[in-house]
């Protein structure tokens, strides 16, 4: 499978303004998807984040045909659901809300049986628990596996079906760091061996950071940010650290030119953190800030342009979600 087409990525899943909401035990409404659009990338690994509550696994089970929309639409493999569930199912793997096996039997001999309905051969199941890590854990019984060594059987028992699109709710939830590092490198053999589409959710972005092509932040049911990793890391303002003896004027030469600089106290000592003027076209690489300060014979230290992590991105997109949320709960509403 190719991923792009001509620059524009071709989209194996596409959310339209999909509306969910459940009543919940005391008849009240609960809202769990609230126009919640994304798209997903053919052989893409997405990471579909955000915090507890905010839709991801009723995002996913609406995918996989285990919960109804109220409304909007869902298309997979080019299919609209849940029209045609039966022929996108054959091409998902997914493990949502941890795996069921048989306590009694081994690893190999649940996925086995699992195989059996999916007519995978018993090579295919070797290969399989062989891909995850268990091969020296095949012949142990099932109760006696780590939660790590279950999650690692609930992602092989998604991939015994031989899918194009693997879909996986916090795989990495309860696994240590070891194991969430090999649960990373899996999917991206996943993505570059088998050419598979991933989509993988997890409320802790620094689990997903480092294996996501394509990042989507859902929040309150809504998506706030959909984009390519590469995208959304240019998309984040990079910041300027000034580290100079006279702090006092530079900060004055640099306010007088419409920058802001902030006095802080950074690891290395005193330094001003520096936000070019509003008005600026491109984003600063500091040569601006050195000339300005030079000119008036202020040499700085030290000057660094510290790019925007994917973290930063996160923070930043969520507070901007919360505040439109806030803002639009104070306007009063015309004509909806
Ligand atoms: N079967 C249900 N009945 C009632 N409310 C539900 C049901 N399933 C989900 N919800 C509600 O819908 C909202 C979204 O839940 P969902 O499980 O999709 O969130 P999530 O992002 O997967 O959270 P987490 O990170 O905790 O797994 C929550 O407010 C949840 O309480
Ligand atoms: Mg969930």
């Amino acid at each position: 499978m190719t991923g792009t087409e001509g620059g524009a990525p071709e989209i194996l899943v596409r959310f339209d303004q999909v509306f969910k909401s459940f009543r919940t035990s005391r008849g009240r409404r609960q809202v769990a998807l609230d126009g919640f659009s994304m798209s997903v990338p053919t052989g893409a690994v997405v990471g579909l984040l955000g915090p507890n509550g905010s839709g991801k696994t009723t995002a996913l089970k609406a995918l996989l045909g285990l919960a109804r929309p109220d409304r909007g639409t869902i298309t997979a493999f080019g299919r609209e659901l849940p029209a045609d569930q039966r022929f996108v199912a054959r091409r998902m793997g997914a493990l949502i809300e941890g795996p069921a096996f048989t306590g009694s039997l081994t690893g190999e001999h649940n996925l086995r049986l699992l195989g059996e309905l999916h007519g995978a051969r018993r090579d295919e199941v070797a290969d399989v628990l062989e891909l995850v890590g268990l091969d020296g854990a095949a012949h142990r019984s099932y109760s006696g596996y780590s939660l790590g060594m279950k999650q690692r059987l609930g992602v092989a028992a998604a991939l015994i079906s031989r899918p194009d699109l693997l879909v996986l709710d916090e795989p990495m939830n309860g696994l240590d760091p070891e194991a969430v590092r090999h649960m990373r490198e899996l999917l991206k053999r996943l993505r570059d061996e088998r050419g598979m589409t991933v989509v993988v959710s997890s409320h802790i972005l620094s689990e997903v950071e480092l294996v996501s092509d394509w990042v989507t932040i859902v929040r309150n049911g809504r998506v706030i940010c959909d984009a390519s990793v590469p995208e959304l890391l240019a998309r984040g303002t990079s910041r300027l650290v000034v580290r100079v003896h006279d702090a006092v004027t530079a900060r004055s030469v640099l306010t007088d030119h419409g920058y802001t600089a902030v006095p802080a106290f950074g690891p290395a000592g005193a330094e001003l953190q520096v936000e070019p003027p509003a008005t600026r076209p491109t984003p600063s690489d500091g040569s601006d800030v050195l000339r300005l300060l030079t000119e008036r014979d202020v040499y700085p230290r030290e000057l660094v342009v510290e790019s925007a992590s994917l973290e930063d991105i996160y923070v930043a997109a969520v507070r901007a979600a919360d505040a439109a949320t806030a803002t639009a709960r104070q306007e009063p509403r015309h004509g909806t």
